[in-house]
């Protein structure tokens, strides 16, 4: 039971630091606000960051997919094959470009990434792009997917909205795609309050990018820049930080029954670790067990995600289509709290709520 010596451990906890908040008030002393010199070197920083050649800061994740697409040639008339199980923005981001995403069913709940073989089956003459999430930071298999894009001439098109400083097979996330974008809201691993970032090695779909990012209103600013600047000296402390927090939930969560830890544990290491998810065996226990979280032991959890294909507005537009372990992660998943200065007594008032309430009948 939460008691009065309990505060609430919220999922996630933004702290700042002094550099950060002087940094930003060097730009707005300047009374130079708008996109400038400041987002030009956050541009270039992050790309540094990730050894690409181009990147394009943006106003969301959002805008920074949708311009992918078009810039990789999607429209009207195009299919673009994506996850279900992610946030609204990858597929609402298709629609964006008049183009239909097919859906694909992910692996299952070991790994909620985007099941290849199911893409595969997907492809037809319409496929112009394929979009893959690197769910909660870890790694989608982006490899085998660029090479199927590649056999069948389409782009593929990361959303690495969780992973601003993760591996595959020592690739950067967001590097292995024709794009890679980024978010910066306000809860992402690199955030600050709202933003995107595109990168990309082809010189023609950063032109484009660009070019789009006025037009499109898609415009970033110098503050928010300059408070990515910051935080970004700061990430790879931060991400050692989610790691060991990670390894230790992981460990410690072994011993609690009810429960399943997606990927293995060897992928802590080269993820972003933006969450933590648990998959329940009994998805049907989900609701009474976070309403207890939250009551009882003043644990706030989250759900990603709820299935974009059972969606309202994607059921009315194209009808019901199955998919299995999708439909099951997104009722069986729990997030947990996760962020960089969680101590590790909250870390282990968190694990006693879950082993209470999963065992508990
Ligand atoms: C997987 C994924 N893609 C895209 C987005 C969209 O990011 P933004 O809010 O920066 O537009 C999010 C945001 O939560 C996300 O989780």
């Amino acid at each position: 039971m939460a008691t009065a010596a309990q505060e609430p451990i919220p999922l996630f906890d933004l702290r700042l630091t002094d550099d950060d908040l002087r940094a930003v008030e060097d730009v707005l002393r300047s009374g130079t606000l708008q996109m400038g010199a400041h987002a030009e070197a956050f541009e270039r920083a992050f790309a540094a960051h990730l050894g690409s050649a181009h990147v394009v800061a943006l106003s969301s994740c959002t805008a920074a997919l949708h311009l992918a697409f078009v810039a990789t040639g999607v429209g009207p008339g195009d299919e673009v094959i994506v996850p279900s199980y992610t946030f609204a923005a990858t597929a609402a981001a298709v629609l964006y470009c008049g183009a239909t995403p097919v859906f694909a069913d992910v692996i299952g709940p070991h790994d909620p990434s985007i099941d290849p073989a199911h893409v595969a089956a997907l492809i037809t003459p319409r496929t112009r792009a394929v979009a893959c999430v690197h769910f909660g930071g870890y790694a989608a298999p982006v490899h085998e997917l660029r090479a199927l894009c590649d056999r069948n001439g389409v782009a593929l098109v990361e959303d690495a909205a969780h992973a601003p400083a993760a591996t595959a097979g020592g690739a950067m996330l967001g590097t292995v795609g024709q794009a890679g974008c980024f978010s910066l809201f306000s809860n992402k691993v690199l955030s600050v309050g709202e933003g995107g970032l595109l990168c990309t090695d082809d010189a023609r779909i950063a032109e484009q990018a660009r070019r789009l990012r006025s037009r499109a209103g898609y415009r970033f600013d110098d503050m928010r820049a300059a408070l990515g600047l910051s935080r970004l000296r700061g990430l790879h402390d931060d991400i050692a930080q989610r790691r060991r927090l990670t390894r230790r939930y992981r460990e410690q969560l072994q011993a609690v029954d009810g429960l399943t830890l997606p990927y293995p544990d060897e992928a802590v290491d080269a993820s972003s670790c933006y969450v933590m998810p648990i998959m329940l065996t009994d998805p049907g226990r989900r609701d009474a067990v976070r309403a207890a979280l939250r009551s009882r032991h003043g644990v706030q959890t989250s759900l990603l995600y709820p299935a974009v294909h059972e969606f309202t507005a994607y059921l009315q537009r194209f009808g019901r289509i199955e998919l299995p372990r999708t439909e099951h992660c997104s009722r069986a998943e729990i997030t947990l709290p996760l962020f960089p200065h969680m101590t590790t007594a909250q870390q282990d008032r968190v694990v006693a709520a879950l082993a209470c309430e999963l065992g508990a009948p």
